[in-house]
């Protein structure tokens, strides 16, 4: 309901904007400050329009519960939301206006079934042997420990299509049941919420406001932020006081990025080189690479940097890239999801296409189980 009267208001706004700017190029100083934060200045705005496509996409993937069986379908659906589906609408509305929502999953307990979170883990995440093991010892002391009066902060890092999303809907998905999760999973995407460097101040402010607003609806908040590498580094000041112990109400701070993924590839390719299993892999191979590309990585003081320096992320999670085998399982899984049958002709088709790297050995799938939805529906209609 909140959707469907929201959309068109996100969406006027969005049109009303860009029309009123097309007269008004070279205004920009105008239109800038705090008033127009949410629209940018008009610069941006094609850009802004063109990411809004991307980002609704992306919401998608947090928007639709029922489809976590599959791997990421890239394909935008503009379908709105079933009533009872698990939208975070507040993704696109929380800047504009807050709704209030029912307080009564406030007070029931909080779902953590970690039981579900590893079988979700072992039987639909394909080729992370690490992230798979290192995830729920950090989540089950970070739940069970009282006296654990710190903030958990995991990284994930890999390239595209590794799963790092899906890992991290994973952990929402088996922490928080449906009520709970529209007040206490925040996601954060760089190109929403915070798409223009000019606005930083601005962007502190209402960061700062949002993780409040969540904490003050929930008493074991989930943060997420995707694309982290694209997170303005400003907005450092106003995660820390979250992130500090001695917090009253501990929350768990999600990062998603791709830094480092090629270290991670480099790695796994010398095993495979070397004629060793990738299961062989441990992390302490990875941390040296990792912690050395986050220090590396292109704006010197990036967000993820500082929190490192500030040894404030608990671990680094390295997603590995895939190999042709892990696609297929990640095919298998989106055809029993959808009821389909399927046959080794047909996982093998999925993958055919798929574009494999390096281009010597095309071992690893550039696009992870990304494409697979979409090559599935394409199969399917031949
Ligand atoms: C936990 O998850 C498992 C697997 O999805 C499920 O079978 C079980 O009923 C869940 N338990 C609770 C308490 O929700």
């Amino acid at each position: 309901m909140y959707w469907s009267l929201l959309f068109p208001i996100i969406l006027y706004h969005t049109l009303s904007v860009n029309c009123a700017t097309e007269g008004n190029r070279g205004n920009e100083e105008e239109a800038d400050g705090a008033t127009s934060t949410w629209t940018g200045g008009t610069r941006h705005m094609q850009d802004f329009l063109h990411l809004t496509r991307q980002c609704l996409s992306d919401l998608q993937r947090w928007m639709r519960p029922e489809t976590l069986e599959e791997e990421q379908s890239s394909e935008p659906d503009w379908g709105l939301p079933r009533d009872d589906s698990w939208y975070p609408m507040h993704l696109l509305s929380d800047w504009y206006s807050r709704v209030t929502e029912n307080k009564e999953s406030l007070n029931s307990r909080i779902n953590n079934n970690l039981t579900g979170l590893q079988w979700y883990l072992d039987n639909r995440v394909h080729g992370q042997h690490l992230a798979v093991t290192l995830i729920p010892p950090y989540l089950e002391r970070f739940l069970n420990d009282e006296k654990h009066r710190k903030s958990l902060t995991l990284s994930f890092h890999g390239w595209t299509g590794t799963g790092k999303n899906f890992v991290a809907r994973i952990i929402a998905e088996n922490l928080y049941k449906n009520g709970q999760r529209k007040m206490c999973v925040q996601v954060f995407i760089p190109q929403l919420h915070f798409p223009h460097p000019s606005n930083l101040e601005a962007y502190k402010v209402l960061l700062g406001r949002q993780i409040k607003e969540v904490l003050s609806h929930c008493s074991q908040p989930m943060f997420l932020f995707d694309e982290a590498d694209k997170i303005p580094s400003g907005l450092i000041s106003s995660l820390l006081p979250f992130l500090a112990p001695g917090q009253i109400i501990q929350s768990i701070f999600i990062f998603l990025s791709s830094i480092g993924s090629n270290a991670i590839n480099e790695v796994t390719l010398n095993f495979w080189q070397a004629g060793r299993r990738r299961e062989e892999i441990t992390v302490d191979d990875l941390d040296r690479p990792l912690r050395a590309a986050i220090r590396e990585s292109q704006d010197d003081m990036s967000l993820l940097r500082q929190l490192m320096e500030e040894d404030l992320i608990d671990s680094l999670v390295p997603f590995l890239p895939l190999e042709r085998a892990h696609v297929k399982l990640c095919a298998q899984d989106s055809f029993v999801a959808r009821g389909l049958p399927y046959t080794e002709n047909a996982l093998e088709m999925v993958t055919q296409e798929l574009q494999f790297l390096p281009q010597k050995e095309k071992l690893f799938s550039a696009q992870g189980c990304k494409l697979v939805s979409q090559r599935i529906n394409l199969i399917k209609n031949e």
